[in-house]
Parts: structure tokens; C-alpha cells; sequence
């Protein structure tokens, strides 16, 4: 972000003194001889951060201060002041001033204070962009989802729920394949309906068929009473078979015929039944391997795969990252009571870059955990759980082969802002090329 700041003050050597400086520091930099001129320079709206002597002729500091913070109040104020009055500029800081210098300046402190005012700016104002963004129309029955990747699977998810064909999700631990399953039954014409959900994997093969199916009293030992299995339970609604890759043999075979004739019989009875139910299957397993490995029905799978939808592991689709790590954040401080404006840049960034084995559920409860560990109101590094690292020290940036000259340059500069920590002068030094063309190439590609 190239940012503007403004400098008020009615002695010259001052206020050009200041202005030279804060331009070698890679600043915009607007003058203003009085407070008059300088409201009317605020008033265009550019300016990120405003430097405002106290002791002025015609409009003081105190009252710049106060029409700026009821114009703007996300706009940092520095107050500069002579050593004879450091209790109006204690009042200053009360009535909203981000700090006070006073007179003779110490430029590098000024330097250092001026650069933490714009990172916080800077860091609200991304948090408030992600939350409108999250706000807009960018989640998708409460699937959080910019990324091409997921814009294509909602239109998948769209399609397909209007249709009764059998949807076959698959996708590592974690990536959302539940989420996916309820939104094709929320978005259907049986969503006034049960959706039943049965965990495969959770049940022995005896357990899962009378679960299922059902059975008829005196079945088995224990079987006490007639019983309704679940696709009973799923008529005219759907039914969820989740860890469909972990069924045995036998109960494959019962349920192929479900699908096939929508017919079957409860455990232990004779009469058949007849249900509309439409089934959703999810998986994180090959399914292909299986089939190859014995374990797995061909028939079986080409009947639940009519169609397929693949959720990509997060790794793949990292612009979901900065929207997931905002919503996420908002509901686990919503939840703890606690008021946490956002997240360190340091953090973002490792957040961005980390694997993410586990996926969306791994990202969330990292997120939980920060916001527990968390005793600011920013989330900073330490607050992290452990493993997952800080690579902003280490060089290597790894960029893919078969990739767009332009895109390639994206990566490089984007990485090495990140290992600069956004330093914007060091990472031109380093990529050997001079500030203003980082700064239209930051533009243009769009690089945070
Ligand atoms: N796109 C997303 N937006 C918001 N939350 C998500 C998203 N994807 C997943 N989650 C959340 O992550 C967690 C895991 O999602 P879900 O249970 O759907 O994953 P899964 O693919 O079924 O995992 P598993 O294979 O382990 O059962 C849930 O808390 C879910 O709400
Ligand atoms: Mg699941």
C-alpha cells in the first residue's frame, strides 16, 4: 500500500525537513503551513496519516485533530509539540491521538512511530476489506469459497442438486466434503425433508446392515423389536453415506441394489420396500485404487459416481486462506467475548504459506486455539499453535515450472516482500529494480 501522509506545521524548516524525510522513507508526502490548508488537503480524502503541530496560528492541532478523527477516525494523528506543552499534548492523546513527539524531533523515532500507525491502519483496513468481502456474496450456503476452485464446485453444486442422480464427493480429511453434502440436500426439492447421515466407517458390517436397512424383531440376538434403518428413515429426502470407501463386501452389494431398483428388505424380514431416496457418498479414500485392490465394487462405484465432485485439499486453493482465517476469527472471537481487530502481517503470511494437511478443520481449530491464546487484540505469532513455522527467515522460494513469465514475477515479488516483512525498499534492493516499478508491479498483480 502506498500510503500518503500529511505534514502540518507553520514553520517551514519543520514541515520541509519532514516531508524530505518521510520521502526518503518511500512516503507520499502532503504539506500544509497552517490548519486551514491542511483540513482542506484531508478533505480529498488520500491521506493514510496526518502530522500535525499543536501551536498554530488560526485552526490549532487540537482542533485538526478533532475534525480529522470525526472525517476519519481509522486515520492515525501524530501531534508534534514544543517542550512547554506536553500536558495539552497528553489532552491530544486522550481525545484520540496516536502519539506526540515533541520539538527538537528525533527523526528515527518519528520514522518508527509513523510506520507502526500505518501497519495497524493498514491491518484494519484489511481485516474490514476481508469481513465486507465475507459479508458480500462470497460464501455459498456457509461455504467459504472464492477461489476458482470452489466457484466451480458451487456450480456443480447448483446443477446437481436440482437433479436426483447420486453425487459421489471425494477429497482428503477436512477439506469440506460434509459441507458439500448438505448444501446439494439444502438446495434440492427435498429440503423440507430428512437428510439422514450414516458413518460407515463407524459401524461392523452386522451393525451397518440392520442400520441401514433395518430389522425385523427376533433378527438377530438383541433385536428386540422391528426397527427402521435409515433409508426408511431418508424417504423423499436423502441420505448421506459418509466413509463410503470403508463398507465391506456384502453391504456394497445391498446397497448397489438400493440404487439400482430402489428396493430392499429389512434384516431378517421378507417383505420388500420401497424407497425415493437420493444418495450423496463421500470418500477421502481412491476409490480407484480400491476397485484394483478387490476391495471396492465397480458396478458399486459407477452407479453412486454419476457425478463426481473432487474438493481440492486447501493447499491447492490457498486464496481461500485470507477469507477462512477472517471468518473464522470473527466467530471464535464472537464466541470467547474477546475484541481481536485482526492479524499480525508475520502471521498471515505463515498462515498463508503453511501445508495445511489436515485442511479447513485444521486451519479452524488453529484458529480457535490463537484466538484462546491470544491477550491482545491483534493475533501475532506467538499465539500460534506449534508446528506450524515461520519460514519468513529462509531464502528459497520455490516457483513451478510451466508457469507464465508474469506469473512467475507475482511469486517472486510477493515472497519476497513476505521474507522482507513488506519492506518495500529492501525487496526492490534485492530484486534490483527501483521502488516505483515495485510499486506499479505491486499494483498491478494485485499483491498484498
Ligand atoms: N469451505 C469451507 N468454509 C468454511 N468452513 C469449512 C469449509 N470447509 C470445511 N469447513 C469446516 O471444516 C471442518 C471440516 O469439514 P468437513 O467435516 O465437511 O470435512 P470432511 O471433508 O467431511 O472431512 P472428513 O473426511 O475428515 O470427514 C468443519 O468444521 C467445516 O465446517
Ligand atoms: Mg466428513
Amino acid at each position: 500500500m502506498q500510503c500518503t501522509i500529511l505534514v502540518i506545521d507553520d514553520e517551514k524548516n519543520i514541515r520541509e525537513g519532514l516531508g524530505a524525510s518521510l520521502q526518503m522513507e518511500g512516503w507520499n508526502v502532503a504539506l500544509a503551513e497552517n490548519g486551514n490548508k491542511g483540513l482542506e488537503r484531508f478533505g480529498k480524502g488520500d491521506i493514510d496519516l496526518v502530522i500535525t503541530d499543536l501551536r498554530m496560528p488560526g485552526i490549532t492541532g487540537e482542533e485538526v485533530l478533532s475534525k480529522v478523527m470525526a472525517q476519519n477516525p481509522s486515520v492515525p494523528v501524530i501531534i508534534l509539540t514544543g517542550h512547554g506543552s506536553i500536558d495539552s499534548a497528553v489532552d491530544a492523546m486522550r481525545n484520540g491521538a496516536y502519539d506526540f513527539l515533541t520539538k527538537p524531533l528525533n527523526l528515527d523515532q518519528l520514522t518508527m512511530i509513523v510506520k507502526r500507525a500505518l501497519q495497524g491502519r493498514e491491518l484494519a483496513i484489511k481485516h474490514r476489506e476481508l469481513q465486507e468481502e465475507l459479508n458480500s456474496s462470497k460464501s455459498f450456503e456457509s461455504i467459504i469459497g472464492k477461489s476458482s476452485e470452489m466457484q466451480k464446485i458451487f456450480q456443480m453444486v447448483r446443477k446437481a442438486a436440482k437433479s436426483k442422480a447420486s453425487v459421489l464427493i471425494t477429497g482428503e480429511s477436512g477439506v469440506g466434503k460434509e459441507l458439500i453434502a448438505n448444501a446439494l440436500h439444502n438446495l434440492s426439492d427435498r429440503k423440507d425433508n430428512s437428510m439422514i447421515k450414516v458413518h460407515c466407517a463407524a459401524l461392523s458390517e452386522n451393525l451397518l446392515e440392520s442400520e441401514l436397512f433395518g430389522h425385523e424383531k427376533g433378527a438377530f440376538t438383541g433385536a428386540v423389536n422391528r426397527t427402521r434403518g435409515r433409508f426408511e428413515l431418508a424417504n423423499n429426502g436423502t441420505i448421506f453415506l459418509d466413509e463410503i470407501g470403508e463398507i465391506d463386501q456384502n453391504v456394497q452389494i445391498k446397497i448397489l441394489r438400493v440404487l439400482q431398483e430402489k428396493k430392499f428388505e429389512r434384516v431378517g424380514g421378507e417383505q420388500t420396500l420401497e424407497v425415493d431416496v437420493r444418495v450423496v457418498a463421500a470418500t477421502n479414500r481412491n476409490l480407484l485404487e480400491e476397485i484394483k485392490e478387490g476391495r471396492f465394487r465397480e458396478d458399486l462405484y459407477y452407479r453412486l459416481n454419476v457425478v463426481h465432485i473432487h474438493v481440492p485439499p486447501l493447499r491447492e486453493r490457498k486464496d481461500d486462506i485470507p477469507l477462512m482465517i477472517t471468518s473464522f476469527l470473527q466467530e471464535f472471537a464472537k464466541e470467547s467475548g474477546k475484541k481481536i481487530e485482526g492479524i499480525d502481517n508475520r502471521t498471515r503470511s505463515a498462515l498463508y504459506k503453511y501445508d495445511w494437511p489436515g485442511n479447513i478443520r485444521q486451519l479452524r481449530n488453529c484458529i480457535e486455539s490463537a484466538v484462546v491464546m491470544c491477550s491482545g487484540n491483534v493475533i501475532t505469532f506467538d499465539d500460534l499453535p506449534p508446528g506450524i513455522v515461520d519460514d519468513s527467515d529462509t531464502n528459497t522460494i520455490s516457483i513451478p515450472t510451466g508457469i507464465p513469465m508474469a506469473e512467475a514475477e507475482k511469486i517472486l515479488i510477493a515472497e519476497n516482500l513476505a521474507i522482507n516483512k513488506g519492506n518495500k525498499s529492501k525487496t526492490a534492493d534485492i530484486l534490483g529494480i527501483g521502488r516505483k516499478t515495485l510499486h506499479r508491479k505491486i499494483t498491478e498483480y494485485n499483491i498484498e
